[in-house]
């Protein structure tokens, strides 16, 4: 398993400086340390989440047809691997002889790991604990032969649409003589992508919640879960859906170095997931340099998982 580590100094800067800002914001990447990774893992199993099930529908239904379009796998890499799930779903039918998962939660990616060598013993795999918010770059020599990318879960919906043409672009480069495979969420009615990101378990809500208590062991802030509540809506010019959490009452979080005060009712803006159209999401492949691409949807026309050429 190969870490490659991020500057702490740097890490704790981007969240102070994020949590300093007027609207306080942190990246959605530090909602998945392990326990964070595994409400997530909940959270694809609730009823009102109906991504992940989609998309592994989507995957089995058109299994063949995506293999003949996609041809020879000599490396997989999946990004955000997380649990592994979706990608040994593919294996069988894309026949990689490398598998490389990449995710930033390291420990839990290791675990998945040893699931994927089991079941098949005769693959080589490999696992990068890398965060590829920013930019896409993995250690020389990890791909070998004909590149394929995979990217599920619409996790690309993290990203705005311009940084998701820079990191899609950043992608293209690397898949050169091959290709990426990728699951987008579809923009829908309020009525089920809210409830897909509020869900009557509360599950979502803690794992929004569980940032705070991440924060707390990254910065040594003193945030207390009990004083904020989650939030979560559609954003319909802005084709996404807000994940914030909200100070039930005026409080000050503090840290080492510093603090900020939150008047009651005020935000910190945790999460962005962008919802597009297919013609959308086809331009901005073609944006990014893919040259030509064909989707597939399901029924309902909620999601879409894409194949480009690199
Ligand atoms: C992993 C980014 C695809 O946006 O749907 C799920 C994360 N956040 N519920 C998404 C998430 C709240 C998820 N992605």
């Amino acid at each position: 398993m190969q870490v490659c580590f991020e500057n702490p100094a740097q890490t704790r800067r981007e969240l102070i400086d994020g949590l300093s800002a007027t609207q306080a914001t942190t990246s959605p990447k530090f909602l998945y340390d392990a326990l964070g990774s595994r409400l997530f893992e909940a959270i694809t199993e609730l009823p009102e989440y109906y991504p992940t099930r989609t998309e592994a529908a989507i995957l089995s239904a058109n299994a063949t047809a995506m293999s003949q379009a996609i041809g020879t796998v000599d490396t997989l890499i999946d990004l955000g691997a997380g649990n592994c799930a979706k990608a040994l779903r593919l294996i069988p039918s894309l026949q990689p002889s490398l598998y490389v998962a990449v995710d930033i939660s390291v420990g839990f990616l290791e675990k998945s790991l040893e699931d994927v060598q089991r079941q098949h013993p005769c693959l080589d795999v490999a696992g990068i604990g890398l965060d590829f918010s920013s930019t896409l770059a993995l250690p020389p020599d990890v791909v070998r032969g004909r590149p394929v990318f995979f990217y599920p879960g619409s996790s690309i919906g993290n990203f705005a649409p311009e940084q998701a043409e820079t990191f899609l672009a950043s992608v293209r480069r690397q898949a050169v003589g091959g290709g990426l495979l990728i699951g987008v969420d579809l923009i829908k009615g309020t009525e089920w992508l809210e409830p897909a990101y509020d869900d009557a378990l509360g599950v979502t809500a803690a794992f929004n919640l569980n940032l705070l208590l991440h924060l707390n062991r990254l910065i040594g802030s003193d945030f207390d879960p009990r004083d904020w509540r989650h939030v979560a809506f559609f954003n319909r010019d802005a084709s996404r859906i807000e994940m914030h959490l909200e100070a039930r009452r005026a409080l000050l979080a503090r840290w080492p170095e510093g603090q900020r005060r939150f008047e009651a009712g005020e935000r910190l803006h945790t999460e962005n997931s962008y919802k597009y159209r297919i013609e959308t999401f086809a331009a901005l492949l073609r944006s990014a340099g893919f040259a030509d691409s064909r989707c597939w949807i399901d029924a309902k026309g909620w999601f879409a998982v894409f194949w480009a050429q690199a």
